[in-house]
């Protein structure tokens, strides 16, 4: 009988109890299998990364939240969506409790477009469902991400970071037009849905 078995160690454990040497076992094959994890994932940040498909949260670009809204870039006559020179547009926006201005923005599809937002008082949230715009507008810097829009469409737009009592609140919305309808922007003119 295993039961006679001197070492304790040795013997056959009760029904239901692994062996020790097999515990170690297979914890050693899980630690392999999490670390070989963890070097993908960090594989995949770098890789992404370096090929700049990956965007970091915001840019290192600082703005004064305080007078944001008084003069230049987030002025509020340049709000809205702007025609570059190269065919791409962008799209500027001030994020503050609870509103996005413009509070609907107009883009044309199968256009690289460029959202420029800024936040006036605390951290908001950019996040565009079903496509890669997912930023944080941390008030004091500029977050940028960019998108191109496969499909004309109308995409909500909810602030995704605790803001206030009016958070739940506080959206807005991307109007996505088939290209040829979008209106020919002189350099100077903006354009929004925002009633
Ligand atoms: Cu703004 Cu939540």
């Amino acid at each position: 009988m295993a039961d006679n078995v001197p070492n304790p160690l040795r013997r056959r454990p009760p029904d239901g109890i692994v062996p020790v040497n097999e515990v170690t076992r297979s914890e050693d094959r899980w630690f392999t299998i999490m670390l070989a994890m963890l070097g993908v994932m960090m594989a995949i940040i770098v890789v992404t990364g370096a090929l700049q498909a990956l965007h970091p949260p915001s840019n290192v670009e600082t703005i004064d939240p305080t007078t944001l809204h008084l003069g230049g870039e987030f002025a509020q006559s340049n709000l809205g969506t702007a025609a570059e020179p190269d065919g791409s547009v962008t799209v500027r926006m001030v994020a503050l409790q609870y509103s996005f201005v413009p509070i609907c923005a107009r883009v044309p599809a199968d256009t690289p477009v460029k959202f420029r937002i800024s936040s006036t008082d605390v951290i908001h949230g950019f996040l565009l469902p079903n496509t890669n715009v997912n930023t944080m507008v941390v008030p004091g810097y500029v977050a940028e991400v960019r998108t191109t829009f496969s499909r004309p469409g109308v995409y909500n737009m909810p602030c995704n970071e605790y803001c206030g009592y009016g958070h739940h609140g506080m959206w807005a919305r991307v109007e996505v037009v088939p290209r040829n309808q979008f209106p020919h922007l002189s350099p100077i003119e903006r354009t929004s849905c925002a009633k």
